[in-house]
């Protein structure tokens, strides 16, 4: 069969697999999971009851309420947090979680995913901690997720707010549609290489600044900024370097990122316990960037996207910016799983064709 000519640059507007999982409606600015809008699932369900919808179907064995089974995952992986030696540690917060959750066996059970939905959260804050000289804390099998989380990253228990705040995030994450973290992890699974080797293809998509790499420089932007009425100039030079503004513009959404109002709830009830200054400058540099862009770009929406108030959350329950991409890895390492499992259930090999534009040898013309 002759080629077709490729599709748009970064397969844009292809349609690659039908999913029960998650849409992402960019033209509403609107996220269903499992049929389920993001407004029902945001500050009103738990990341272990999240995890459980996405994977309902996918896992035979699939018990009522996850959360004892998660503990005792994160109990497991624990053991590997040993092997987080001082080479590793020197290594970026993303890389040295990766380094561990590649120790994980592959398969495709229950067990399997679990295991690789607590890693990043037991290894995240291990190498933090690390990194800033302590020794890791051990997980509390008994614990919530997302306390447990920010136990272990602390060493004392967080307050309800703090809580609360992190569950919001890690479900707010967990799915949407076939991302190019979510789409790596499927192409992996669709070779039946085993739910680490997909979960492992995901983190390493999702590192990039374009993806997963972004909430981290929000931080060094507004930084960087310094003051609100700073914000006009250093954004008009940013843009006039060609570089891309974190946290904005998004190739699905074509309003606001639905996930942006998502987290600004959690931000705003952790910024009250400091005043919330933090905020209303983000807030102001949020305003003149949409405005700007807006005039850079008039024929290209470009709306704040989850990545820019992400990076407040996790700034507030201080996650060091190097490891934003990491806590992003925490929710969605449960879509990647039930997209993996997904792909197994009913996908073939994923194998696009190319044309070829090479040279070609003088007697084959
Ligand atoms: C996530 O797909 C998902 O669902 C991802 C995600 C998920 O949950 O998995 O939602 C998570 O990755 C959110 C996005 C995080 N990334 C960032 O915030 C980085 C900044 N954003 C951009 O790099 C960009 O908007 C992308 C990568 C997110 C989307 O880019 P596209 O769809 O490939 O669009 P494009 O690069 O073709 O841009 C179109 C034009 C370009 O101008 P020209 O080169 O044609 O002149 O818009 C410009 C871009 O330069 N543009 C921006 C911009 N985003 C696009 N200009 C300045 N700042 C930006 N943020």
């Amino acid at each position: 069969m002759a080629a077709q000519s490729p599709s748009p640059d970064g397969l844009e507007g292809v349609v690659a697999a039908h999913t029960v999982l998650s849409e992402v409606d960019g033209q509403a600015g609107r996220l269903i999971i499992r049929g389920c809008s993001l407004d029902d699932l945001a500050g009103r369900t738990s990341f272990e009851a999240l995890t459980g919808l996405l994977f309902d179907g996918f896992f035979p064995d699939l018990p009522e309420d996850l959360t004892p089974a998660l503990g005792q995952a994160r109990a497991e992986v624990f053991a590997q947090v040993a092997h987080l030696d001082a080479d590793l540690a020197t290594r970026t917060p993303v890389e040295a979680v990766r380094a561990l959750m590649a120790r994980l066996e592959d398969g495709d059970d229950l067990a399997t995913a679990l295991r690789l939905v607590a890693a990043p959260a037991v290894f995240t804050p291990a190498v933090v901690r690390v990194q800033a000289g302590q020794t890791p804390l051990a997980p509390d099998p008994e614990a919530g997720h997302a306390a447990d989380i920010l136990h272990m990253l602390h060493g004392a228990p967080a307050r309800p707010e703090e809580v609360a705040g992190l569950d919001t995030y890690l479900v707010t994450v967990s799915d949407h549609g076939l991302n190019a973290s979510t789409f790596a992890a499927r192409v992996v699974a669709s070779t039946r290489a085993g739910l680490t080797s997909a979960a492992l293809a995901g983190l390493s998509a999702l590192k990039g600044p374009l993806h997963g790499g972004a909430p981290g420089p929000v931080i060094e932007m507004l930084d960087e900024i310094g003051a609100p009425q700073n914000a006009r100039a250093w954004i008009e030079a940013a843009l006039a370097r060609k570089e891309r503004l974190m946290g904005f513009g998004h190739r699905i959404y074509r309003v606001r990122d639905p996930r942006a109002d998502a987290l600004k709830g959690p931000v705003r009830a952790l910024a009250a316990a400091t005043g919330g200054g933090r905020v209303a400058f983000a807030e102001a540099v949020e305003a003149a960037a949409l405005d700007i862009l807006k005039a850079h770009k008039p024929d290209r929406p470009l709306d704040t996207n989850v990545e820019f108030y992400t990076a407040l959350l996790l700034e507030a329950l201080a996650f060091p910016p190097s490891a934003f991409t990491c806590v992003f890895a925490m929710g969605r390492v449960a879509g990647w799983m039930a997209h993996a499992r997904e792909q197994i259930a009913g996908g073939r090999l994923i194998r696009p064709q190319s044309v070829y534009v090479g040279p070609v040898p003088r007697q084959a013309a």
